[in-house]
């Protein structure tokens, strides 16, 4: 059964920290317990995903998916077992081709590398520069089959039985080797098996934008991603949010789009965390934490910006509206939410490193900003200027 979850999900992630390296069960149950102790999973973050790889390079006898033995040797059903007895929900990945994506771009199954069967992008870039790449094995390769093309009921089922709140499905290159041609069909036929499944699952896809999904996937799915992957720059979280924000009206409980998951805590400075949050809220953009939470402390700058509040209530918002970009003031980015009860945000982000002192932007008609703060911290909005910190942003809002 599809989720009935309205409002967009919340929780943490491994690729971003981790790709596929270096996960295993001890670093999933880490974050899981962090969640907990640093009170993230009390303001919302609830749900952990396990992103590609932790599967064993190989299935089973049956055909199975099977979890890596050497990271993962309880077993996947054991670990959603755990993390249900934290009162946390538990998430895994599919893609609909024949690989996945980490086997792609990390020859996750194929090359080895310190004994691990995968290999980091720096070094396959540095070996196929060396001409020492050594070549993938030919024939009917079984490295290949750790897709769901073709056994799309059967790994949903094995997931199903391995207690998954969450799906998430990821296209990555499906069309190759398959006569899956465009997005949109293995998407629904997915959507359609989960729906009658026993479980009740949130289903997340991702396509990065290249088929339009904002067309057709709020019909199937909870949330759709709309541009490439993310990276650890004011840039990329800049550009994602403006592309996001082009497609807002397909926005709506229980359908939202993805600008992927979160970089908070792995940016450069606080005042870019804080600002990265605002903007995926301001979107009504899941949150999903994608840091290394282990050794953190509840009083750390990018853990103070996760439980803040007033952010998570926008994104949180029953409305379940995304912001459009609107004129602002010039030089910034300037995005305008509505919320419940006819309640009015509005976020004035400066793109630049450097500092920038813009006007208040005027609430619509009779209203007045009750919430007025720059990089977190609350302001005088009757002083009527900004002070803007490189990267920083201002919260603006009726509420
Ligand atoms: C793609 C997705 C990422 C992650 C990886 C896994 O790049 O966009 O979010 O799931 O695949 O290999």
């Amino acid at each position: 059964m599809l989720s009935r979850r309205r409002t967009p999900l919340m929780g943490w992630n491994s690729w971003n920290a981790f790709r596929c390296y270096e996960i295993n069960e001890e670093v999933i149950l880490a974050q899981a317990e962090a969640l907990v102790s640093l009170g993230l999973a009390e303001a919302g973050f609830r749900t952990v995903v396990v992103d590609d790889g932790c599967q064993a390079v190989r299935r089973d006898r049956n055909g199975d998916l099977q979890a890596c033995p050497r990271r993962f040797p309880s077993g996947m059903r054991a670990l959603g077992d755990r993390l249900h007895a934290m009162g946390l929900q538990y998430g895994l990945y599919l893609a609909p081709g024949r690989r996945t994506c980490a086997q792609y771009w990390d020859a996750y199954g194929w090359l080895r590398w310190r004994g691990a069967a995968i290999a980091p992008p720096a070094i396959i870039r540095r070996w196929a520069a060396a001409g020492t790449l050594p070549a993938r094995p030919a024939g009917r390769d079984r490295l290949e089959d750790l897709g769901s093309y073709g056994r799309e009921q059967k790994d949903l089922d094995r997931l199903v039985s391995w207690g998954i709140d969450l799906l998430k499905y990821d296209w990555c290159r499906a069309e190759r080797g398959t006569d899956l041609c465009e997005h949109a069909g293995p998407f629904a036929d997915m959507s359609a098996l989960i729906a009658s499944a026993d479980r009740e699952i949130h289903y997340s896809i991702s396509e990065y934008g290249l088929g339009e999904p904002w067309r057709r996937a709020p019909r199937i799915a909870h949330s759709w991603r709309t541009t490439a992957d993310i990276s650890r720059t004011a840039e990329s979280v800049l550009t994602i949010a403006r592309e996001t924000a082009r497609h807002a009206e397909a926005t709506g409980p229980g359908r939202v789009q993805d600008p992927d998951m979160l970089q908070v805590g792995n940016l450069d400075s606080a005042t870019l965390d804080r600002t990265h949050l605002l903007l995926w809220a301001m979107l009504a953009a899941p949150l999903m934490i994608g840091c290394d939470l282990r050794g953190r402390r509840h009083d750390d700058p990018e853990i103070v910006a996760l439980r803040d509040r007033t952010v998570l209530e926008i994104d949180q918002d029953p409305l379940v509206r995304s912001a459009r970009r609107v004129d602002g003031p010039e030089g910034t980015d300037c995005y305008r939410r509505e919320l419940e009860g006819g309640h009015l945000a509005v976020a004035v982000v400066n793109p630049q490193p450097t500092p920038r002192t813009v006007p208040v932007p005027s609430a619509a008609a009779d209203r007045r900003w009750s919430t007025c703060r720059v990089d977190g911290a609350p302001v005088d909005a009757r002083v009527g200027e900004l002070h803007l910190p490189g990267y920083g942003a201002a919260l603006l809002s009726t509420r």
